[in-house]
């Protein structure tokens, strides 16, 4: 038997012992916790124990099973992805370079590039091809602390291509160590031949299949000149009600359209982007039950302007940071890049940034029950940072998992990190 093999066998009870942070939300049982309030987060080292994939204390023991010597490391719940468009199909590294000389998305969009070059990419690539990028990309998410992750379909652009799209989503979930929940990104980009309100009509007739075919949980939209209007997203949110599905969207990401009101009004589960969020929809959003998902990944590659993630935070909004992983205007795995980029940009405090990569991104995804938090009862999704928690941004671009943990599993050990973890018969 391996020494690795001894490890996963151990793990059935995990004992963590000595951290010198352990991130915990200031009681048990929160669904999410708005912004004002992330300064309640605790930090103190401790230890941790499990026992069959869950959470059980936070005191040390001495049985058998697996040791984990986390002395000078920090403990944090796996890192949520709760905005990412996997799967997708190659990439567009020429489309950065022309973009950072200058021209803009919507420029590139008119000209075929963008989201429709990612469809026809979609469309040559067979199964298998679309598949193991995925499984790739899922892996380096895992290796930077990503325990759980959402995709979207949306580069299908065809009744057809677009459940395809979703289906593969569904087989790559199969094939991951992380959970993964999936959107109907239907409304991405209006397909040649289609107006935005015959694409809708499609939409509307494919929902059912949807349904039936694939285990998409939410609905999401693009709202901008080069996509769909407000009116696309009121009528989107009208399906999301009548299927039982939640509501995203993509808006404010380029110029501003107050659709922020009208998500608000067909109770989206989350706005996301918001760089050009309008001053006056700020209040509102941060009161409502509905998460400001902040992509600071896409506003720095895109040189977008910056959302307003200081004034959410203080506004008491349910702020999430996401990737927005796709191989347009975000190809970053990395949830601690986009941690570090938060703080530097947004001036968030690191708990700030933690909470909206943790709990508050597993609310977004429906998971808040069982993900999100360290907590008696939840599943034991848990990372094993290098350094101190305020490393994270401040080592920005350098990655801090020693050691990432899912249902008490040690599924990604960095070899500098191995002499922590130990067996014990
Ligand atoms: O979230 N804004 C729309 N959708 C993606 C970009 C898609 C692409 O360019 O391929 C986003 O930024
Ligand atoms: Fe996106």
């Amino acid at each position: 038997m391996s020494a690795g093999q001894a490890l996963v066998d151990a793990a059935r009870d995990v004992y963590v012992r000595d951290a010198a942070q352990i991130l915990r939300p200031p009681s048990n049982g929160l669904p999410y916790l708005r912004h004002d309030r992330a300064g309640e987060l605790v930090l103190e080292g401790g230890a941790l124990t499990v026992s069959d994939g869950r959470v059980t204390a936070f005191e040390a023991h001495d049985g058998a099973g697996l040791h984990v010597d986390a002395s000078g490391c920090a403990v944090v719940p796996g890192l949520v992805d709760c905005h990412t468009h996997l799967p997708f199909a190659g990439w567009r590294a020429q489309e950065y370079m022309s973009k950072v000389t200058g021209v803009a998305y919507e420029q590139i969009a008119r000209s075929g590039g963008g989201i429709a070059a990612s469809a026809r990419a979609f469309a040559e690539a067979g199964d298998n091809a679309v598949l193991s990028q995925a499984r790739a990309l899922a892996g380096e998410m895992l290796g930077h602390g990503t325990t759980a992750f959402e995709g979207k379909c949306g580069y299908g652009l065809a009744v057809d291509a677009e459940l395809r799209a979703l289906r593969l989503s569904d087989r790559l979930a199969e094939q991951v160590a992380q959970q993964r929940t999936s959107t109907a990104l239907l409304a991405h980009s209006v397909p040649p031949g289609f107006d935005a309100d015959g694409w809708m009509d499609e939409v509307e007739a494919m929902l059912p299949r949807v349904i039936a075919e694939t285990g998409a949980s939410a609905l999401d939209i693009f709202v901008e000149s080069v996509a769909f209007s407000n009116e696309h997203l009121a009528r989107m949110g009208g399906l999301a009600s009548q299927y039982g599905l939640a509501l995203r969207c993509h808006v404010e990401q380029f110029a501003t359209h107050r659709s922020v009101p009208v998500a608000l009004e067909h109770g989206a589960r989350s706005v996301d982007h918001l760089a050009c969020l309008h001053p006056d929809d700020l209040g509102p959003l941060a009161a409502a039950e509905c998460a400001a998902v902040l992509l600071p990944g896409a506003e720095f590659l895109g040189a977008e302007q910056l959302a307003p993630g200081r004034e959410l935070a203080d506004a008491g909004a349910i702020c999430v940071l996401a990737t927005d992983l796709n191989p347009g205007t975000s190809p970053i795995v990395a949830l601690p890049v986009i941690v570090g980029l938060a703080v530097r940009r947004y001036g968030w405090s690191v708990r700030e940034a933690l909470l909206a990569v943790t709990l508050n991104a597993a609310w977004v995804m429906g998971l808040e029950r069982d993900l999100g938090s360290l907590e008696p009862g939840k599943r034991a999704d848990f990372l094993l940072l290098d350094a101190p928690v305020e490393h994270v941004p401040y080592r920005f671009g350098h990655n801090p998992v020693a050691a990432c943990f899912v249902g008490g599993l040690p599924v990604v050990v960095r070899p500098d990190a191995a002499w922590r973890l130990s067996a014990l018969p």
